[in-house]
């Protein structure tokens, strides 16, 4: 298995999800190798829940990293598991060529980039 996969299957069994019962998984690697984990934490305030993209990204991002390589996924999909939209504009925001390592818990695996997954997305432009 690719390693940074592993990390994020790792990474998923500290998920907290008791009310969906929905666990992710989530594995950023810096440019410089470094390698941040993440699992969805929910509430009972079902819309404060975050999910695991976003906890790597957050913890990552306040531990100073601001250039990403590479993020593995996985959950218990059918198909290899995507990232919300709400994640792909968080993460777009660091890295827009983001290479995203997406899988299920069964093996299977897909490779894309972000920028795919994102087209056209928002930015601030200041218009002169
Ligand atoms: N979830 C993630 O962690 N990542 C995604 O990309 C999609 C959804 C979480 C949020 C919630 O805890 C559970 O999965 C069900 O939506």
């Amino acid at each position: 298995m690719n390693p940074l996969l592993k990390k994020a299957v790792e990474a998923r069994e500290n998920s907290y999800s008791p009310y969906s019962k929905f666990a992710v998984g989530a594995a950023l690697e810096t440019v410089d190798g470094e390698i941040f984990t993440g699992c969805n934490v929910e509430n009972a305030s079902y819309g404060l829940s975050i999910c695991a993209e976003r906890t790597a990204l957050v913890k990552a991002v306040s531990a100073g990293a601001r250039k990403f390589k590479r993020l593995a996924i996985v959950a218990d999909t059918p198909e290899a598991v995507t990232p919300c939209g709400m994640c792909r504009q968080m993460l777009i925001e660091f890295s827009p060529g983001l290479e995203l390592i997406l899988a299920n818990t069964k093996g299977k695996t897909e490779k894309i980039n972000l920028s795919e997954l994102l087209p056209k997305a928002f930015q601030l432009t200041r218009q002169v």
